[in-house]
């Protein structure tokens, strides 16, 4: 294949093949959600077929399924509240290795299972860096107690924070409201650039009926991207 044809698919499969590479025997692992992160559980799945010895977390119904499908031994944050690593992908990510994820609505499981991991690592193609976060519409998840209200809540967020744009309910394919494995809505914020992702992050939480928000900050250790010119490993200081 020549660099110049190299399709996205491909180039997440490699980021999840180089992120194989990072699994040690004996790990207890998160594995997240999405489409890059279910090409890392497929590969780990036939490393597990050929004898490795691990145990993962999932981040999602979605991913539980999978995961189970493949035989991967699974557990619970409950039964194993520490985990060695965990592998995820994200729908943008900047130089500072901040994150917006829960494209797949899965943000929270995602979050809590990410923040007991000792690292976090990241997959994702090329497309997904960017110098500005925000070109993604934000992921909220929110309760459906209030819902209106707490939209209202998440727009004077934003507006606060000196940005514009529409704050507006997901829509699952047969037009009834998104609802996460949590039981909960998602708002997704068209906001085009959040110049200050730690102010933002501070304000949504402050929100009594927002659950958690897609920004992940200070979690992802290290990011593998994988591009048409070759696979790019960029880490966290440590
Ligand atoms: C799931 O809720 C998301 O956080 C995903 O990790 C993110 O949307 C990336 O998904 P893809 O790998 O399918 O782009």
């Amino acid at each position: 294949m020549s660099q110049t044809s190299l399709s996205q698919d491909e180039a997440k499969r490699r980021a999840a093949a180089r992120a194989v590479e990072f699994v040690r025997p004996g790990m207890k692992l998160g594995l997240g959600t999405g489409s890059t992160a279910a090409m890392f559980v497929d590969l780990l799945g036939r490393q597990v077929r050929d004898g490795l010895d691990i145990v993962g977390v999932p981040t999602s119904e979605r991913t539980r399924a999978q995961a189970a499908e493949l035989g991967i031994p699974l557990s619970s944050l409950d039964e194993t509240p520490e985990l060695d690593l965990t592998v995820d992908g994200a729908d943008e990510f900047d130089s500072r290795l901040r994150l917006i994820k829960g494209g797949g609505g899965a943000l929270l499981r995602e979050k809590i299972v990410a923040a007991a991991s000792a690292r976090m690592i990241v997959i994702a193609d090329s497309s997904k860096e960017v110098a500005i976060l925000g070109r993604f519409p934000l992921p909220v998840e929110v309760d459906r107690f209030g819902l209106e209200s707490t939209r209202r809540h998440v727009e004077r967020a934003v507006a606060d924070g000196g940005m514009t744009g529409a704050v507006t309910l997901r829509k699952a394919p047969g037009g009834h409201a998104f609802v996460t494995d949590g039981g909960h809505c998602i708002l997704d914020c068209a906001l085009g650039a959040i110049v200050d992702p730690e102010g933002l992050a501070a304000r949504l939480v402050a929100i009594p009926g927002v659950v958690e928000h897609g920004l992940f900050l200070g979690l992802a250790t290290t990011v593998i991207i994988a591009a048409a010119s070759g696979l790019r490993i960029i880490s966290a200081p440590t």
